[in-house]
């Protein structure tokens, strides 16, 4: 357990950190984050501290990835506590700054991916991901980890960074971490907390569709159609779920399969209190990462 967080607050403290780590060949596993910190980071937190010689955490709610009528200035902000949590999971260092450092006036590069981002939260967020792949593409280069961690319920993301990584060469792994639940099954998310108690019982039915997807699957069925309709039907017996799309795609394209095989992955997102929950799951793997 580490009582002590190093704090670095500027891009340039952050660079010159990570040159010297570099230098003494320190292992730097890297957990990216915009706060607002639940189990399912730190979770990503410990195993990144188990594997890696250093823990490192950055804490940036990176407006380039909200539009406009998005929920960027209510998002949840609360760095006290964040550093609190992350000192009972081994964290040894925290990189938080404000927009203007890594935004300066002038700002104009932006990384963007053609191929997968019309799709899922890229269509239902433009712009989302370009404001995503940027961010990341910086702190990379702040921060230089040997291993980045992330969590996949945000499967988009997760296999956009790693196309990311491998297109535009960034030495560095990217490892994809199980989704982590609530005992009762909801993935955990920083939305969580905008939930009603009554929200948060229908937001249920989310992983209820994905767990009767994937026994359906189990017994045998392989046609996508009826595995999707299993799903909806589950979110859609719930009052109070405005389902955005049920899908099943193949886990390293993104596209639709028409025969679910071991890489179908189901992705489902609905509207609940008006909060936006996503899920996914391998079919035949529910409780593994998919990648
Ligand atoms: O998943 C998130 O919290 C964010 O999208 C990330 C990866 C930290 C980039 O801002």
């Amino acid at each position: 357990m580490t009582d002590r967080i190093e704090t670095i607050t500027t891009p340039a403290a952050m660079a010159a950190r990570a040159a010297e780590l570099a230098r003494r060949g320190v292992r730097v596993g890297f957990v990216p984050t915009m706060g607002a910190l639940h189990d399912g980071h730190l979770e990503l937190v410990r195993t990144a501290r188990a594997k890696n010689d250093v823990a490192l955490v950055s804490i940036f709610v990176n407006p380039l990835q909200f539009g406009p009528n998005e929920d960027f200035t209510r998002y949840p902000r609360d760095l006290d506590g964040d550093l609190a949590k992350l000192a009972t999971v081994g964290c040894d260092a925290v990189f938080t700054t404000d927009a203007a450092s890594m935004y300066p006036r002038g700002f104009a590069t932006y990384v963007v991916n053609d191929a997968l981002t019309d799709r899922f939260e890229g269509a239902v967020r433009p712009g989302h991901f370009r404001g995503v792949l940027t961010v990341v593409a910086k702190l990379f280069h702040l921060v230089r980890p040997t291993v980045a961690y992330f969590g996949q319920k945000d499967a988009q993301q997760a296999l956009l960074i790693r196309r990311m990584v491998a297109d535009l060469d960034f030495p560095l792994q990217v490892s994809v971490q199980p989704t982590v639940r609530e005992p009762d099954g909801l993935a955990r998310s920083s939305r969580n907390v905008f939930l009603s108690q009554e929200g948060r019982t229908r937001g249920l039915a989310l992983s209820r569709g994905l767990k009767a997807a994937a026994a359906r699957y189990a017994a045998g069925e392989r046609s996508a159609a009826a595995l999707i309709a299993t799903a909806r039907g589950e979110l859609e017996a719930t009052a109070g779920v405005g389902v955005d799309y049920v899908a099943l795609v193949h886990a390293d394209t993104l596209e639709d399969v028409r025969q679910a095989d071991a890489r179908a992955l189901m992705w489902v997102a609905a509207r609940v209190d008006g909060v936006r929950l996503l899920d996914n799951a391998l079919l035949s793997a529910p409780t593994e990462a998919a990648w």
